[in-house]
């Protein structure tokens, strides 16, 4: 039997979002780590990143970064953006185009922040930003911090790198791979147009 989604829009839509909302907190969930792409006409990037929040409501998802990385000057140069997703046990493809909103030191990084907990707050604590070149293999961090030898209290020095890039989407795209035929739909979210492809 052929899912509910198969040939019926809406409830692709709905798959999306629950496939998103899952991602937020199910930690092994494919859509929990999609490619996040930027750049410019000459030179652009794709990497891993952790979604933190869906919001369908207003069409964002977010993840988190440091302030230091490569993708942030990128960003407030071309705030425009790819995310792509892959779910293979669900045979789910999904490619965002999303535009991005940079958050440092706002009402919006203070409360991810607080959700941040003592595992996660190791990566804003390295002295040099993510990419800085170093004479020898290292994570980054004094040798107490790899060792998570600090307190709540210590971690408060990393709010300063932490920083939340919101991706407002602009259009989504679904291929779905089936034996009895793909099938491949775009929404517009913009102008509300929705439509199907040719796989
Ligand atoms: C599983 C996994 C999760 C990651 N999550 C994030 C993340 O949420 N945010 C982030 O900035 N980098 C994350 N990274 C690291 C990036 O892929 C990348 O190496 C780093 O951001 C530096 O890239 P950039 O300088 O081009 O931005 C993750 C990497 C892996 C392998």
């Amino acid at each position: 039997m052929q899912p509910a989604y198969y040939e019926d829009l809406k409830e692709i839509k709905k798959k999306i979002w629950s496939m998103l909302d899952n991602a937020v907190t199910n930690r092994s969930s494919p859509f929990r780590i999609p490619v996040f792409i930027c750049g410019n006409q000459e030179d652009f990037d794709g990497r891993i990143v952790v979604i933190r929040k869906s919001d369908q409501l207003n069409s964002l998802i977010q993840f988190h970064s440091d302030i230091r990385s490569d993708k942030i000057p990128k960003l407030k140069n071309n705030k425009n953006a790819s995310m792509l997703f892959y779910d293979k046990e669900e045979k789910i493809q999904v490619r965002l185009k999303v535009e991005c909103i940079i958050n440092h030191n706002n009402e919006i990084t203070r409360e991810s922040w607080s959700k941040t907990g003592h595992i996660s707050r190791k990566c804003y604590l390295v002295d040099n930003g993510p990419g800085t070149k170093s004479p020898t293999p290292t994570s980054g961090l004094k040798s107490e911090l790899d060792n998570f030898e600090f307190t709540m209290q210590q971690s408060e020095e990393g709010y300063k790198n932490f920083t939340v890039v919101q991706c407002r989407i602009k259009s989504i795209e679904w291929l779905y791979l089936a034996a009895k035929g793909h099938r491949r739909a775009r929404f517009e979210l913009d102008d509300n147009k929705e439509y199907w492809l040719v796989p």
